[in-house]
């Protein structure tokens, strides 16, 4: 069975902290806004449902201290300042930003209330946001597993298991669900460069679920490709704008089109809390870029040197029209563009 990655307990996040795997499987507890800050910033919980979820505690124990007789103007000023610091972390996930709002929705929607019953609403919402990430993984597993064939030969890059999301997973979740139906794959797992997601966690989880799997440096999946060893590529997403572009992972973008050109199927699977409608296309998906260290300084080891310029962009844009469907909890979008995607939200 999968891990659970984050959980709460007595008024405290747990997490597993991502950045000991795959050497040691040590959790992290979280009481404060600055601990939590600094492990969304530094990946020890990583993953768009993942950040998520955790931001929304994030918004729980930022007030829970707060006297619940004091100021209600102060109550939401330490409400917003929690919302900003957390939103701040990181920019492309939209799951990060679209927990938050709903949090503050919660408050706003209750604000006659007493201070206590506002924290008891954040907390039951904080809830609601994690129990449905753990259904919302199972119903698009079973989705995802449907385009499995068996002895399918796949390939994914980053992590999208149990670590990236509550617990289970979306892309990788789909493999663990047409794993446990009984059909046999065997998947290639990108290494992930520069923070080695599949590498450390990918190769990690599928080896807990004994499913049959062989790690390859991110160059290697042309060759691979060329080789006829790969029936389908499945990704995770961070940010999926109106017509169907997808933020994912730097180096999805080059798989994509290495697809195209091998004419294999290239799917996505994120929960529909992943899609930003507001955005018509891909191009206007913020795009984070992480510190040189995590490229030349990378797991204690100098690779490049100390005045090396680099450019580090964390997420890449692959266009809707390389992506052979969408897998979500409502169901596939297969082709996606504007209005197939538009029609899915519409879905309950
Ligand atoms: O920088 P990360 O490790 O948070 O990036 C994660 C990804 O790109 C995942 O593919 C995405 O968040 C989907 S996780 C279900």
């Amino acid at each position: 069975m999968p891990v659970t990655s984050i959980s709460w307990q007595s008024n405290i996040l747990r997490i597993i902290d991502q950045t000991k795997l795959p050497n040691e499987l040590v959790y992290l507890d979280i009481a404060d806004i600055p601990t939590l800050v600094e492990a969304i910033m530094k990946l020890r919980v990583r993953g768009a449902p993942a950040i998520g979820v955790a931001a929304a505690f994030g918004v729980v124990i930022g007030v829970q201290d707060y006297e619940d007789d004091a100021s209600k103007k102060t109550f939401f000023s330490l409400l917003d300042s929690t919302v900003q610091q957390l939103r701040n972390t990181r920019p492309t996930a939209v799951n990060l930003a679209w927990a938050l709002e709903s949090m503050r929705e919660v408050a706003q929607k209750y604000h006659h209330e007493s201070i206590s019953a506002i924290k008891e609403k954040l907390l039951l919402k904080a809830k609601k946001i994690y129990t449905d990430d753990q259904a919302i993984n199972r119903k698009l597993a079973k989705f995802g597993a449907n385009l499995i064939q068996d002895n399918a030969q796949i390939i994914t890059h980053c992590n999208t298991g149990a670590l990236a999301t509550v617990d289970y997973g979306t892309a990788l979740g789909s493999l663990f669900y047409a794993h446990s139906c009984g059909k046999k794959m065997h998947v290639w797992v990108d290494e992930t460069r520069p923070l080695l997601q599949g590498a450390r966690l990918n190769m990690w989880e599928l080896q807990n679920e004994g499913i049959n799997c062989t790690l390859i440096c991110d160059n290697t999946a042309a060759f691979v490709m060329q080789k006829n060893h790969i029936d389908l590529c499945i990704v995770g997403a961070d940010r999926i704008a109106a017509n169907g572009d997808t933020a994912n992972k730097i180096g999805t973008y080059s798989l994509a089109v290495l697809a195209k050109y091998h004419k294999i199927p290239f799917y996505v699977a994120a929960p529909t809390s992943t899609f930003d409608p507001t955005l018509t296309s891909g191009n206007d998906i913020p795009i984070e870029e992480r510190p040189k260290e995590e490229i030349i300084d990378s797991f204690g080891c100098r690779t490049a040197p100390q005045n090396s310029k680099v450019y580090s962009p964390a997420f890449d844009v692959t266009p809707h029209t390389l992506i052979s469907a969408i897998i979500t909890e409502r169901g596939v979008i297969n082709s996606p563009d504007t209005h197939s995607t538009l029609e899915l939200l519409k879905k309950p």
